[in-house]
């Protein structure tokens, strides 16, 4: 129940960000620190769950008590979250998925050579989306980080992914997002209902995601 323990439960959580290699010595990637997903990780195992943590590149210590799957690109995020989903309870999708890739990586180190440099990106698969149409019981919660339209494009992402709750910050808002210790969420569910937190310490907001997800399994099962 609330606040209690989460022994028998297996969690998947995800977190940090992807890298796309561009060549051998270059990336793609984005700002995720990963501390909101280690938070998460890091609390269910205190609460008893059985965790996963599948992780891009992040300079976070693994969690105590957590089995740890280190990746790097979207695509490997992907083989080693399926890999763990058929048996799990909760899935936690924290992690900062790069949405595209570069649909070429060069072999050698590009050189310094004309004025402008054209990458075409392709669209990487979209791993939640893909647990939403494959769950068969599993609780299913993603995050939507946002500069606009908040509360719109994370109902949006709730309804297509087939999510269970949605956490939605707007990462323009000083201490929210990226990199930050603390985060200004609201809480969207498939009913409708939306809960709002003001500035709270990562930490803390794990203990009320973990909190919310207990209620949505006893409320299931
Ligand atoms: O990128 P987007 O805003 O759609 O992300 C919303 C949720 O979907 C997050 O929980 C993120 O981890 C997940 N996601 C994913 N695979 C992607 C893109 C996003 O699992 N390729």
């Amino acid at each position: 129940g609330a606040g209690g323990g989460m022994a028998g439960r297996k969690v998947l959580v995800t977190a940090g960000p992807t890298r796309e290699a561009i060549d051998p010595v270059r990336y793609i990637s984005n700002h995720s620190s990963g501390k909101m997903g280690y938070a998460i990780a890091r609390t269910a195992a205190a609460r008893g769950a059985d965790v996963v943590l599948v992780t891009g590149p992040t300079e976070l210590a693994p969690p105590p008590g957590v089995r740890v799957a280190r990746v790097e690109t979207a695509a490997e995020m992907m083989a080693a979250v399926l890999a763990e989903f058929d048996d799990c309870d909760v899935v936690v999708k924290a992690a900062a998925v790069a949405d595209y890739r570069v649909q070429a990586p060069a072999g050698q180190k590009i050189k310094k050579r004309d004025d402008e440099l054209a990458l075409t990106l392709v669209k990487n698969p979209d791993i939640l989306a893909e647990l939403g149409r494959r769950k068969q019981g599993q609780l299913l919660v993603g995050f939507a980080a946002e500069t606009e339209e908040l509360v719109g494009h994370a109902r949006d992402k709730l309804t297509r992914k087939n999510l269970d709750m949605i956490v939605a910050n707007d990462v323009t808002l000083p201490g929210a997002g990226f990199g930050a210790d603390t985060n200004i969420v609201k809480l969207l569910y498939p009913d409708g209902r939306v809960e709002e937190y003001g500035r709270t310490a990562k930490d803390e907001l794990a203990g009320i995601i973990l909190d919310k997800i207990c209620v949505l399994l006893t409320n299931r099962h």
